[in-house]
């Protein structure tokens, strides 16, 4: 799929956020409220949302929400959730985070950059640049796919305020811990360690598609979706796309990945969509594509989730070694 930046876009691509929003509300009228009844508190508008937050999500430019594939109503993008942290049931993050308060929010970043330090989410984030929304297709390793519209701000622009040095190369995240709010980190069954951590190659992590959200379909981030900023890697599978990011460290070593310390025969560190390399317990050739309206549908998987414009991240690797 093609990604255009705000500069790019012609008066014709452009959705008003007014008309976006209403025809949201029409798709809820239309078939979202039994599945908003069914979950409690999935359309809860948390109270404190700071006013830089939904300044910036009101300034983006909203593209057109036409595209070659049907987004994902925002119902079923908000109430069928992996965020382990609020439970291990597709329902729990939305049953479950309304206690979560992700404001004010801080970033500390460490390592090998000239300008560590712990910072405010607000001017991380106008540092960057402008906010602007992108449709991505989210491929999870469990073979299902939704197509959501985000809206955020490079990965690579945000990096570039701390300064890596050229000793930097890789980039960890870690997910805030807060066990008083979050109840999957104090459950004594939890299979995987907290906090949450991923990582990216550096040059994985500038990549123009790598991306960092604070919003979804024209609305802050959700507490079930990563509130306040999650990471989306569009062409690897969904666990690389770490929620609720409260830590940045520029490394030289290959950091530890969480799914891959829990299973590394199932989770390699780079987890690119490949439908040729199997899960060892299911098949990744297709998906099940919880597409516009609530239909679902079993679909080709394709490789890189179909972002061709990564495979020179890759290239002369073998992808079965490195999965
Ligand atoms: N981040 C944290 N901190 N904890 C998690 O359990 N789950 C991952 C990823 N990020 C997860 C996480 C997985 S497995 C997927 S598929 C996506 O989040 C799901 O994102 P979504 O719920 O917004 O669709």
């Amino acid at each position: 799929m093609l990604i255009r930046h705000a500069s790019d876009l012609t008066e014709n691509d452009v959705t008003p956020k007014s008309a976006f929003v209403n025809r949201r509300q029409i798709i809820q009228a239309a078939g979202g409220i039994a599945l908003a009844g069914a979950v409690p508190g999935v359309f809860a508008e948390s109270q404190s949302v700071p006013s830089w937050l939904n300044q910036t999500v009101d300034q983006t430019v909203f593209r057109s929400v036409t595209t070659d594939e049907g987004i994902t109503d925002r119902a079923d993008a908000t109430s069928y959730n992996n965020f382990y942290e609020f439970g291990t049931g597709k329902g729990d993050p939305a049953r479950h985070s309304g206690d979560f308060n992700p404001y004010p929010w801080e970033i500390t970043v460490d390592g090998e950059c000239t300008k560590p330090g712990t910072f405010d989410l607000a001017p991380l984030i106008s540092g960057a640049s402008a906010s602007e929304e992108r449709i991505y297709r989210l491929r999870c390793v469990e073979a299902w796919s939704m197509v959501i519209p985000w809206i955020g701000v490079e990965l690579g622009k945000l990096l570039q305020q701390f300064e890596p040095t050229s000793d930097a190369r890789y980039v960890a995240f870690e997910t805030i811990e807060r066990p008083d709010e979050m109840r999957g980190q104090r459950s004594r069954f939890s299979f995987i360690d907290y906090p949450y951590v991923e990582g990216l190659r550096m040059d994985e992590a500038m990549h123009p598609l790598a991306f960092m959200a604070i919003g979804m379909y024209g609305e802050p981030l959700p507490n079930q979706n990563g509130a306040p900023i999650r990471l989306l890697l569009p062409w690897k599978y969904g666990f690389k796309s770490i929620k609720s990011v409260s830590r940045i460290s520029f490394v030289r070593e290959m950091p530890p990945t969480t799914w891959n310390l829990s299973a590394a025969n199932e989770y390699g560190f780079y987890a690119n969509v490949n439908p040729e390399v199997d899960h060892p317990r299911w098949s990744q050739a297709s998906e099940r594509r919880i597409g516009a309206n609530g239909d679902v549908d079993r679909i080709e998987t394709r490789m890189f989730n179909g972002y061709d414009e990564v495979a020179p991240l890759y290239a002369g690797m073998d992808l079965r070694k490195f999965f």
